[in-house]
């Protein structure tokens, strides 16, 4: 298995036409920063260096609202990638792993709404790959307003499932706003066995929160008997009215774990490049502090009846 930071910094410097190699020099530690490779090239100081206003960029309309991030411009995903998306692989693999709820063989039909990168899907791969040897073919529907996604889903995620997943994938996206008054449920919405949402209540307006949730409800009704839906998200008090007042409208739904928040550790050994490189203490107060491994998520799992 390839230490998944060296996967991302690999293929990160590739898009952004400036390929560094890293040498592995041993094992990658459980704790601590991971200091086993080794950069051939002073590009990836630059490339990281640069990198950073971007880190900022994302921190600062994270903690802005509404939050408006410009995923269409390619330094801020690759910024993204980076700093955000490793935190966000492991969340659904803690979820899916809390209780027995997959009952599935052969093959799985997955929708992610505003999946973006899909770092949810490297989290159900590890958790397929490891518990549920039986799925040899995982069909993925992305419903996302961002198309740009597409390159790093490609050239980035792919990669990172295959080095957990054997069997056969595939990716399918269908350009979707989620908060569109006039928003019509896609089809391929029914064949479905799980139904993911991560990371992605917060980028609503005010106005756009109630029409999301309603396109939501619309969803709901359309999946089909015996299907999964998965709620992970950040700890915010309005991440949990949401979800609340959301479960409230839905119909024939069993709660198979309840709402709750729980620390949920990346799971990855902190990364010496990015951790001593893209993140930097001195512009902590910008959001370049180096972060920690757990963050607390507010998580639920329901099944349509
Ligand atoms: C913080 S990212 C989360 C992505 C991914 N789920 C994760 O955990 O990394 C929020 C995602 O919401 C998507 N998004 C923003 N507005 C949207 C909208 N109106 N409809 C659908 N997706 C939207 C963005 O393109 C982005 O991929």
């Amino acid at each position: 298995m390839e230490c998944e930071y060296k996967m991302l910094l690999e293929k990160i410097t590739d898009l952004l036409e400036s390929r560094i190699s890293l040498q592995q020099g041993g094992d990658a530690q459980t704790v601590g920063i991971c200091e086993v490779c080794k950069c051939e090239t002073q590009n990836i100081d630059y490339l990281l260096a640069g990198l950073k206003d971007k880190v900022v960029d994302i921190w600062q309309a994270y903690r802005n609202y509404p939050v408006q991030v410009n995923y269409t411009d390619r330094y801020i995903r690759a910024a993204y990638m980076l700093s955000y998306f490793p935190y966000y692989i492991n969340p659904i693999y803690y979820v899916l792993n809390k209780q027995v709820i997959l009952n599935i063989k052969g093959e799985l039909n997955v929708g992610f709404l505003g999946g973006g990168a899909l770092p949810e899907l490297v989290g159900l791969s590890k958790y397929i790959a490891l518990h549920r040897n039986s799925v040899k073919n995982i069909n993925t529907t992305v419903f996302d307003v961002t198309t740009h996604w597409d390159t790093e889903r490609r050239l980035v995620t792919e990669p990172l499932v295959k080095n957990y997943y054997k069997g056969n994938y595939t990716i399918d996206a269908i350009p979707t706003n989620l908060w569109d008054e006039d928003f019509i449920v896609h089809n391929s919405i029914k064949k479905l066995d799980i139904i993911i949402l991560q990371n992605t209540i917060n980028e609503t307006t005010d106005e756009g929160t109630k029409i999301f949730k309603n396109n939501l409800v619309k969803i709901w009704d359309k999946l089909s008997e015996g299907t999964i839906f998965i709620i992970i998200d950040l700890n915010y008090r309005a991440i949990y009215d949401f979800i609340k007042t959301l479960t409230q409208s839905l119909s024939h739904m069993i709660e198979l774990v309840g709402l709750s928040k729980d620390s949920i550790d990346s799971s990855l050994p902190k990364c010496y490049f990015i951790q001593e490189k893209l993140f930097d203490p001195s512009r902590g107060e910008d959001g370049l502090f180096p972060r920690g491994s757990n963050r607390d998520y507010w998580n639920i799992v329901l099944l349509k009846e």
